[in-house]
């Protein structure tokens, strides 16, 4: 009997490759769409592996119906849409794919950062509409980079490398973290400090957390009211670590100058007032969206699915 993978959506197609070389008999949902929890139960039903993604809820009450699995392979860093308590107690194991994706999200943070705080989807819209009538000594005034200070909420992989990108533009570092971090310490001359500290002092407040219920809402009004006029949010974690209605309010009554966001609190939901702040720039969560970066992940997450198949354990073990 040939071992059964699901994969919840396409993905591409050097992972799929390694998963047929390995043997495998591969299903793939063959829309380019998340499925619903009952599609997903029936592809997954009698299958022994799975390959899925952070838009599928991966519950205790799924886990429960799916017993008979090998392995769930997350193709993400982020698995907080997995009960992977759940999914230890039925014995099966869980993956995710760290590392391969740190440079594009801390990029991609980057180019938020930069849109954001000079306000470039603005100024481009102003453009396309035919108001670009002149050069102006007031148009589109944003905030400058040198000298100025980059909070960083979380130190880990993703938020040291986007720590290491601020050396070109001459800011000084200040993060959180429950380790001291010895890359934005030493070679980039930066200062562990509170939270509370770094969103008084911060004048672009990264954050790069994981999602538990720990930083679930990390932060909100009294975060905010903590934070500088001018200071800038930027998220490329995960939605649920700000509290959206008390970011729509920070931003609509210049609690802070504006947020630069790739994930949202109930994503695909966007809250309904972000979409008309202009001091607001909306990404559809792509921090990990390069074809280089988005292949290693799926690479990553068959070979670990390979060697769950095999009653090995993955590189990239979670559980
Ligand atoms: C993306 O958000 C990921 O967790 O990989």
């Amino acid at each position: 009997m040939k071992t059964t993978i699901f994969i919840s959506r396409k993905i591409p197609e050097a992972a799929i490759g390694i998963l047929k070389e390995a043997g495998f008999a591969v299903e793939i949902n063959p829309e380019d769409r998340v499925l619903s929890k009952e599609e997903l139960l029936a592809g997954c039903r009698g299958k022994d592996g799975l390959l899925c993604l952070l838009t599928d809820t991966i519950d205790r009450e799924f886990i429960g119906q799916m017993g008979q699995l090998k392995g769930i392979a997350a193709m993400a860093v982020g698995y907080n849409n997995i009960d992977v308590a759940a999914a230890a107690e039925k014995g099966i194991p869980v993956s995710n794919t760290p590392g391969v994706l740190t440079d594009a999200t801390a990029d991609l943070a980057w180019a938020l950062l930069m849109a954001t705080g000079r306000r470039l989807p603005e100024a481009e819209r102003y453009l396309r509409a035919g108001e670009f009538k002149s050069w102006g000594p007031m148009l589109f005034l944003g905030g400058d980079l040198r000298g100025r200070t980059l909070g960083i909420v979380g130190a880990g992989r993703i938020g040291t490398a986007v720590g290491a990108r601020s050396r070109g533009f001459g800011m000084k570092i200040i993060y959180t973290d429950p380790e001291k971090n010895r890359i934005l310490e030493e070679e980039l001359g930066g200062r562990r400090v509170e939270l509370n500290t770094l969103l008084k002092e911060a004048d672009f407040i990264t954050l790069h957390v994981i999602l538990n219920e720990e930083t679930r809402r990390l932060i909100g009004r009294p975060e905010f009211k903590l934070m500088k006029k001018t200071a800038y949010l930027i998220n490329t974690c995960r939605g649920p670590v700000v509290d959206e209605e008390a970011l729509v309010e920070a931003l609509q009554s210049g609690i802070i100058a504006g947020a630069g966001l790739d994930v949202f609190e109930k994503e695909p939901h966007i809250h309904p007032a972000l979409l008309t702040l202009p001091n607001a720039v909306l990404l559809p969560h792509i921090g990990s969206a390069t074809i280089e970066t988005r292949t290693r992940m799926a690479v990553m997450a068959a070979e670990n699915l390979v060697a769950m198949m095999k009653g090995e354990r993955p590189s990239n073990l979670v559980s």
